[in-house]
């Protein structure tokens, strides 16, 4: 086994490190994107459609127009222009709704903005919003909130047969199902989730003539610059956008969303600076979710569990406007070994307004449906589930032909069952009791890809003995500040508490995404070449500077370690600190600027390159009181090397809780009648809470993926969350005998 993750180091890189940036938001100093405030700002709150499906026939704003403190009513027909924006090279130009604001009179979601009252006060702009009069010419939504109709696969595929495709295909999956001597076939459904961060959605855009800032709660500062370039039509070094602390975003906050626009062409338009901060409501309406899907698994398999047929048939509802791909094929073709395996997927078109990426986005509702069909084969094949899964362990990526860079799956469940005890487990339903409640044992694997952004930053070393590392990425509240410390720290032997890192800034070198779990993945090159470069600038500046007691030296000759620089030949004990070398020469800074290459979209791989893992769950199961409890989780995550161990648990922690409350609470209702989300708010859109919340042991292997990184590391952000609701549902079936193949578990389904 590896060194785990309590492996002592006084390294800067796999030291357990507090958020560096933690003391600025314990005080309440770090300033969120609506703690901004510039003088004169006005406040802009949105005139949300109330139906889902027609046109806006009359639009009233006198009212509205002539309350005092109001500056405007913008809508469709008195708003600037806004263009539309396109896919950029690279990875970038990227939204989710490509159709700018109020460009057309149709409405195709509930809560779509019709229009936006500006005034100077927020209290103001929502009463004149309230005070706007909309009529409509009105058609029945399509929201399809109840999907028990179509869970036939013959529905399915009479309903979107056309529009199922081909994802990724091998041998004769049909075929080797038909002929094999046993057989898995159902359907799991997953409903719509809605990113609940506890910072709403946030803009405030400040135009200085024909330059735009933009204050924004975003995952993704660069891509949006880019986007508001397109829909302003300006050059992009004309767009700056400024993310300094986010309050999470789960996936929500990656692109652009309509309000962006709307608060930069107000404040464009009214000549102040505008602000426009979401309520929860349009939260749920407005700024994307995980979108429902219907997942038919078929599992062929010989009687001693060798699988011979998989097949993943998975529709998912989008919007009538967006692209968003929710990719539940994902981990499919290379989770397990197959010979015959066929992934299609389809798509249906609802009046909800666009789907996004949320957390462990694809994967999370695709394992859920894959882990927990193997764990239904592996009852009907009466064989343990993790020795299901170690039987059909494959050693390469089959989807791909690929070796995989780094993949420990075996390791994982070895630890993992070691941990839990899972060696104790009966498999018959109910025959474990603790105190007098009945204990459900379930397990599942999981997966995350693992691939790299472009990246450029650069580091400084400053004639005070600090330094300063710079990207334009952000730090959604994961750690992305304190990596970049440490990785800083690491190469210039510059202590951490004196590293100055500064990101969420456009003006910064452009950094990734946070997202795909990759941006710490990401900024290792850039971040080290950088560092190396900043340290051979200062050899230079050491065997130039008169009078320098290297003067003698060549660059080649001396190395910077420990934050002191010295003759190779002589050892790191001698030598002078770097800031010693700086203010000889009279030099405030050394800067060394460095880039990272793109793996993602890269047309020739040689390495399938993912995370992987498992869960072990226990739920306790009281009949009598109907209640179900999850009270231990065990998990293990080969992630490569971990840079930050105790951010790194904190983020498995959470993906784990976001997990049990996918299994347990989560889902988004729609309204057949008006077609909006019903239970917008957090009162009534249950999410997982302390409460609920159990011992959970986090483990990591550490197995450095080298072939990523120099580091060896990959993201940890996601993969926390993919397969945790296929072990606790095969804890509550071990617990209550009733499998749930529809989320989330209710108690009725229990009680039934
Ligand atoms: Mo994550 S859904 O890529 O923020």
């Amino acid at each position: 086994m590896a060194a785990t993750h309590d492996t002592p180091t006084t390294a800067p890189i796999g030291r357990s490190t507090p958020r560096v940036e933690g003391p600025l938001k314990v005080s309440g100093t770090a300033q969120y994107t609506a703690d901004f405030h510039v003088p004169g700002t006005l406040y802009a709150v949105p005139v949300e459609a109330t139906i889902a499906n027609g046109r806006v026939v009359t639009l009233d704003t006198a009212a509205a127009e002539t309350m005092p403190g109001v500056r405007a009513i913008l809508h469709r027909e008195n708003i600037e222009k806004i263009f539309r924006s396109i896919p950029e090279p690279g990875f970038a130009g990227i939204c989710e709704e490509r159709r700018p604001p109020f460009e057309d009179d149709v409405v195709r979601y509930y809560g779509q903005y019709i229009a936006l009252a500006v005034a100077d006060t927020f209290e103001t702009a929502t009463a004149a919003a309230d005070a706007v009069r909309v009529t409509y010419d009105k058609n029945k939504p399509n929201v399809a909130a109840d999907l028990e109709a179509d869970d036939e696969p013959a529905v399915i595929l009479a309903t979107f047969g056309p529009q199922h495709r081909v994802q990724s295909q091998r041998g004769d999956a049909e075929a080797a199902f038909a002929s094999a001597p046993v057989k898995l076939d159902q359907t799991y459904v997953t409903p719509a989730e809605t990113h609940n961060p506890i910072e709403l959605h946030a803009t405030t855009a400040i135009w200085d003539g024909s330059t735009l800032t933009l204050y924004e709660s975003s995952q993704g500062v660069v891509n949006l610059q880019g986007v508001l370039a397109q829909m302003f039509g300006l050059p992009k070094e004309h767009v700056r956008v400024i993310t300094k602390f986010v309050g999470s975003g789960f996936g929500g906050k990656l692109f652009p969303w309509t309000h962006c626009a709307l608060a930069a062409a107000a404040a464009r338009q009214l000549g102040r600076p505008v602000k426009l901060v979401l309520s929860r409501k349009m939260m749920f309406q407005t700024v994307g979710h995980r979108p429902r899907t219907q997942q038919r698994v078929r599992l062929g398999a010989t009687p001693d569990g060798k699988l011979v047929a998989l097949q993943h048939d998975y529709v998912y509802h989008r919007s009538m406007l967006d692209a968003h791909h929710e990719d539940c094929g994902e981990a499919t073709p290379f989770q397990y070994s197959v010979p015959n395996l066929q992934v299609t997927f389809g798509r249906a078109k609802r009046h909800i307004g666009a789907a996004a990426d949320m957390r462990g986005p694809g994967r999370v509702p695709g394992l859920y449906a894959t882990e927990s069909a193997m764990n239904e084969l592996a009852d009907t094949l009466k064989i343990d589930p993790v020795r299901l899964r170690v039987l059909n362990e494959p050693t390469i990526d089959e989807g791909l032909g690929l070796p995989f860079s780094s993949r420990h799956v075996l390791e994982c469940f070895a630890l993992g069952a070691e941990q839990f005890g899972w060696s104790k487990r009966t498999p018959q339903v109910g025959s474990m009791q603790r105190d007098g409640v009945i204990l459900g044992w379930g397990m599942a694997g999981c997966s995350w890809l693992a691939e790299l952004f472009a990246a450029a930053a650069y580091v400084q070393l400053r004639d005070d003995g600090t330094a300063r590392v710079a990207c334009a990425t952000q730090d959604i509240g994961t750690g992305t500040y304190t990596i970049l410390a440490q990785l800083a720290a690491q190469k210039t032997g510059v202590p951490l508490d004196k590293v100055e890192v500064a990101l969420g800034d456009t003006a910064l070198p452009a950094g990734p995404l946070s997202g795909g779990s990759m941006a710490t993945g990401s900024l290792v090159p850039a971040v080290f070449q950088a560092a190396d470069k900043a340290i051979a600038s200062l050899l230079t500046v050491a065997t130039t500077t008169p009078g320098s007691p290297f003067e003698a030296c060549q660059p080649a000759d001396l190395a910077c370690a420990g934050g002191r620089v010295f003759v190779k030949a002589d050892g790191a004990t001698g030598g002078v600190p770097f800031a010693e070398v700086l203010r000889r020469a009279n030099l405030r800074l050394v800067t060394g600027s460095g880039t990272s290459a793109a793996t993602v979209g890269n047309p020739q791989p040689q390495f399938s390159t993912h995370s992987f893992g498992c869960h072990f769950v226990e739920v306790t199961w009281q009949p009598e009181i109907a209640q179900l409890r999850v009270s231990r989780v065990v998990t293990v995550i080969d992630a490569g090397k971990i840079i930050n161990p105790l951010a790194a648990r904190n983020q498995i922690e959470g993906a784990v809780v976001m997990g049990i409350g996918m299994v347990l609470f989560e889902h988004t209702s729609y309204d057949p009648q008006t077609g909006a989300p019903i239970n917008s708010n957090l009162a009534d859109y249950i999410v997982a809470v302390n409460a609920d919340v159990p011992p959970i042991a986090v483990h990591f292997l550490e197995f450095p993926d080298t072939e990523l990184n120099e580091v060896g590391a990959r993201g940890i952000g996601e993969i926390g969350t993919a397969g945790v609701a296929a072990a606790i549902t095969a804890a509550v079936h071990h617990a209550t005998g009733v499998r749930v193949r529809e989320l989330p578990v209710k108690i009725e389904a229990l009680l039934a």
